[in-house]
C-alpha cells in the first residue's frame, strides 16, 4: 500500500484495505458527535436519481437492545424450529445474535424507504426501482462502515434484519415506510477483524489481463 498521506492521514488505499469487520466491542462509549460523522459520510454516497432513500435508526439504551435482540432471537428460533434444526444449535445460534445485539455499545438500524422513489404500475420496473433504491442503501453502508473505521471504531453489518424486518420494525418504532435492511453493530473494538482473503482478480474479472 501506499505510504501515508502528506497531513499524517492513511492513505486511502489502506483505509479501504484496513477496514475489517469487528463484532467484540469495548464498554468505552461513543461519543455523539462521531455517530454524527459517520452517518454524514454515509450520506455522502451516490444514490439513484439523487433520491437518498437510506435512513438511520440509531440504537444505545441497553431496554431498547435488549427488546430487539429478544424479538429477533424469537423470530430466528420460530424460523429454525420450522425447518426441523437441531434446538441445541438454535439455542446457540440466538445467543450468539443476542450476544451481539447486546454487546454493541451502539447499533445502526439501515433502512431503505421507497418514498422518494418513482412509481411504477408493473411490477417488473417496480422490482427495479426497489432494487436500486437498496443497492443506493447498500452504498451508504460501506461509506458508512469506512467512516467508522477512519474514527478507529469497529463495525459489523447484521443481514438478520433483512429476514425479520417486521419484526425490526416493530421492536424500534420505524416509521411504516422504512425497510430494515441490516444491523450495524458499532463500538471501540475489542479486538482486531480478523484478516479475510479475497479472491484473486483473475477470478472475478473478465476483459483485462490480470497478470
Ligand atoms: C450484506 C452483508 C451481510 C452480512 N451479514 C453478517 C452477519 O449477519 N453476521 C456477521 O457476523 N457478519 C456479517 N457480515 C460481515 C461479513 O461476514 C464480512 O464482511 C466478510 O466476512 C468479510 O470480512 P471483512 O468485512 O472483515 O472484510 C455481512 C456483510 C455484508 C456485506
Amino acid at each position: 500500500m501506499a505510504a501515508d498521506t502528506p497531513d499524517g492521514g492513511p492513505d486511502f488505499g489502506d483505509m479501504i484495505a484496513g477496514r475489517r469487520t469487528v463484532r467484540r466491542f469495548l464498554s468505552k462509549p461513543v461519543p455523539d458527535a462521531a455517530i454524527l460523522r459517520i452517518v454524514d459520510a454515509a450520506t455522502r454516497a451516490p444514490s439513484a436519481h439523487n433520491r437518498q432513500p437510506w435512513r438511520f435508526r440509531i440504537v444505545r439504551e441497553a431496554a431498547e437492545k435488549a427488546g430487539l435482540a429478544e424479538a429477533m432471537g424469537a423470530r430466528l428460533r420460530a424460523d429454525r424450529t420450522r425447518d426441523g434444526d437441531d434446538p441445541d444449535a438454535i439455542a446457540e445460534d440466538v445467543a450468539r445474535s443476542s450476544a451481539r445485539i447486546n454487546g454493541a455499545p451502539v447499533l445502526i438500524a439501515v433502512c431503505l424507504t421507497l418514498d422518494d422513489m418513482d412509481a411504477y404500475p408493473d411490477d417488473r420496473r417496480g422490482r427495479a426501482e426497489h432494487l436500486m433504491a437498496a443497492q443506493s442503501t447498500a452504498m451508504a453502508a460501506q461509506n458508512l462502515l469506512l467512516a467508522a473505521h477512519g474514527e478507529g471504531l469497529g463495525a459489523c453489518w447484521m443481514c438478520a434484519p433483512l429476514f425479520c424486518f417486521e419484526t425490526v420494525s416493530t421492536a424500534l418504532s420505524l416509521p411504516s415506510s422504512w425497510q430494515p435492511q441490516g444491523l450495524i453493530l458499532l463500538g471501540w473494538p475489542a479486538e482486531p477483524g480478523r484478516l479475510r482473503e479475497r479472491k484473486p482478480l483473475s477470478e472475478i474479472m473478465l476483459g483485462i489481463e490480470t497478470r
